[in-house]
């Protein structure tokens, strides 16, 4: 969702602005501003649309102020709008305010403000925070205190980067519920909500926790608590390629990050088994607590939420503990069943997903033992969880997301393994056998990338459809809801998942001629179960594209397209079958002339409920 950036430092602003806006657009977002001081002065840019779209406005001024913020905005309150984009400003204009988050009390905070004479020029909630800092400022003299102060007005979420036309140089941040960092290169002071928009320039940066308060200049960053008092916070060493951040030669950012995908599941798996036992040290319970879970609860949004659906199969089936899946903005409203031997798992690829971030405290005040799997060091879920596991997927920027799903997948396989082990459900040698199977899954998925040609037929020959049904059992059925999300996700297809065998429940009056059914159809437990609905579907003219084990010629009977994959053990068909499905939506979305990796409506990270 949206994103800051600030800079203040050596170099002219507009561009080093614009740059981070860039890397941030993957997050999602329907406009984008700029606030740049200039001679005492702030001048504040906004446009609907594209981060391009500013700097095409941008180049006519060509400032050369070298302090100045910036944020890209999805919409929450008011529409996208160039007055809705921020940054927002004071009455007078010398104060200006980009915020992620939402404030909940600004609505009382607007009538209040305007009772005082302030006068409103958008719909947002974010402009209240300017309006106060304005007036706090006027009895302060002083842009940090104001902000300080500001700040313990409002309620609920908020990431806040502040400039004031008569502190030249300075940018204050504060935060609570929406990450922040900060950061000092060689040629100036940064803030982002993510690292990769500045990581080009500070890779020692600093994630800002609740409360904190950050005054950036061109000379160094200092560091505050809300009375005031110096801090000295860790310093986080970012390593990243700085590749992450460009295509490295792919049309697009998602079809580089499927491709990633062998190297995630290895990196996943790195290290984890040692004297033929599984080690998941982070996880920081005792093989003793772990044998104590009698429930598991895997709370997720999105794809996230599909991998649980994956992982309630292995832990129910290796380690014989009930697991219930459930989307987070569920869970939090309910009144689950939790005691002192429940699992909680809380999978967000993010790790600031806003519904999974409040089921993980409800969970934990509820006495639960929650873990999260998470793709993002030092984010919010890894630090609210009891352990974490992380998932070595690097950076994902394509918002639909692949690699952190897979990583996910192979991540809570080992998680299934770990509690069948400490259950005694598993014994060395099997776990043995089961993690080596695991690992070859990477070389497996590389087969499957380096031949997509029926992947692409089967794409051509849907992609005018306007629906489409994705039907499998088991791990088939789990796989299928993630196939159908990718789909509609990016190519804006509708595209509907069921257990195959809920077909003759609803979803066959569906069938017509020509209708695309997409069956996860590899060899299992159910294999002949799938088959009867593939016959089913196809006396009603269906074109059937069928995801279906190497080696099997019969299923060519039953389907119009076949994509085979390698040969796996069921409990691993997920990994494998998931990819010709992200590889599937994307030709399709390509084909029907989508943006694959910004697609409409949808941020990445969802930070708001
Ligand atoms: C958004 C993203 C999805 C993601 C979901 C959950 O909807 O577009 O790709 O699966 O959020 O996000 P999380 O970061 O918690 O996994």
């Amino acid at each position: 969702m949206c994103g800051i950036v600030g800079y203040t430092g050596a170099d002219e602003a507009q561009g080093i602005l614009i740059e981070g806006l860039t890397r941030l657009e993957y997050r999602g977002y329907d406009s984008a501003g700029v606030a740049i001081e200039q001679d005492g002065a702030l001048d504040v840019i906004c446009r609907k649309g594209k981060v391009s779209g500013l700097a095409h406005t941008l180049a006519h001024f060509d400032f050369t102020g070298t302090c100045g913020i910036g944020h890209t905005r999805w919409a929450t309150h008011g529409r996208p709008s160039e007055a809705n984009a921020h940054p927002h400003t004071s009455c007078a204009g010398d104060i200006a305010v980009v915020h992620n988050g939402i404030i909940e009390n600004f609505a009382e905070l607007r009538e209040e403000l305007i009772g005082r004479g302030h006068v409103f020029k958008s719909d947002t909630d974010t402009e209240v925070a300017a309006h106060l800092v304005e007036e706090a400022y006027a009895d302060t003299g002083d842009l940090q205190s104001a902000v300080v102060h500001a700040a313990s007005r409002l309620i609920g979420a908020y990431g806040l980067a502040v400039v004031c036309a008569h502190e030249p140089g300075v940018i204050v941040v504060t935060r609570k519920d929406s990450p922040i960092v900060v950061g000092r290169g060689a040629r100036g002071s940064y803030v982002a909500s993510d690292i990769i928009a500045m990581i080009d320039a500070a890779r020692d940066v600093v994630v800002l926790a609740d409360g904190q308060v950050a005054r950036l200049t061109p000379e160094g960053v200092a560091f505050f608590d809300e009375a005031g008092n110096p801090l000295d916070p860790p310093v986080t060493h970012v390593d990243w390629d700085v590749d992450v951040a460009e295509k490295g030669g792919y049309p697009d950012f998602m079809l580089k990050e499927i491709h990633e995908q062998p190297r995630v599941i290895r990196d996943t798996l790195a290290g984890r088994l040692s004297a033929g036992a599984l080690e998941i040290d982070e996880l920081d319970l005792s093989p003793e607590e772990l044998d104590l879970i009698d429930r598991v609860y895997v709370i997720a949004c999105g794809t996230s939420y599909h991998a649980g659906l994956i992982a309630k199969n292995l832990i129910e089936g290796w380690a014989r503990i009930p697991c219930e899946v459930e989307v987070a903005s569920e869970f939090r409203y309910r009144n689950p069943i939790i005691t002192p031997t429940t699992l909680v798992v809380a999978v967000s690829q993010s790790g600031e997903t806003a519904d999974t971030l409040a089921a993980i405290r409800d969970a934990r005040v509820r006495g639960a033992k929650v873990f999260g799997i998470t793709n993002v060091v030092g984010s919010p879920v890894a630090r609210e969880s009891d352990g974490v596991i992380y998932t070595k997927a690097n950076k994902e920027i394509a918002v639909a997301s692949t690699k952190s799903f897979l990583g996910q997948v192979v991540s809570l396989t080992l998680l299934a393994m770990l509690l069948a082990q400490a259950k005694g459900k598993l014994k060395t040698s099997q776990i043995r056998l089961l993690f080596r199977e695991l690992a070859d899954t990477a070389e497996q998925v590389e087969r499957i990338l380096a031949d997509d040609a029926a992947v692409e037929e089967a794409a051509l020959a849907c992609k005018d459809a306007t629906s489409a049904l994705f039907i499998g059992r088991g791990m088939g059925a789990a796989v299928s809801y993630e196939g159908a999300l990718k789909l509609k996700e990016i190519s804006y297809l509708h595209a509907e998942a069921y257990a195959a065998g809920e077909m003759k429940h609803g979803p066959i009056a569906l069938i017509d001629e020509g209708f695309p059914v997409i069956a996860i159809a590899t060899k299992s437990p159910v294999y002949d179960k799938v088959v009867s609905n593939l016959q089913e579907s196809k006396a009603r003219g269906a074109m059937v594209v069928a995801i279906a084990t190497e080696g099997d010629e019969d299923i060519r009977a039953h389907a119009d397209h076949v994509i085979y994959i390698p040969k796996v053990r069921d409990a691993f068909s997920a990994i494998t079958a998931s990819v010709p499905l992200q590889l599937f939506a994307r030709a399709i979305a390509v084909a029907r002339g989508c943006d694959v990796d910004q697609p409409r409506n949808l941020a990445k990270s969802v930070t708001v409920e």
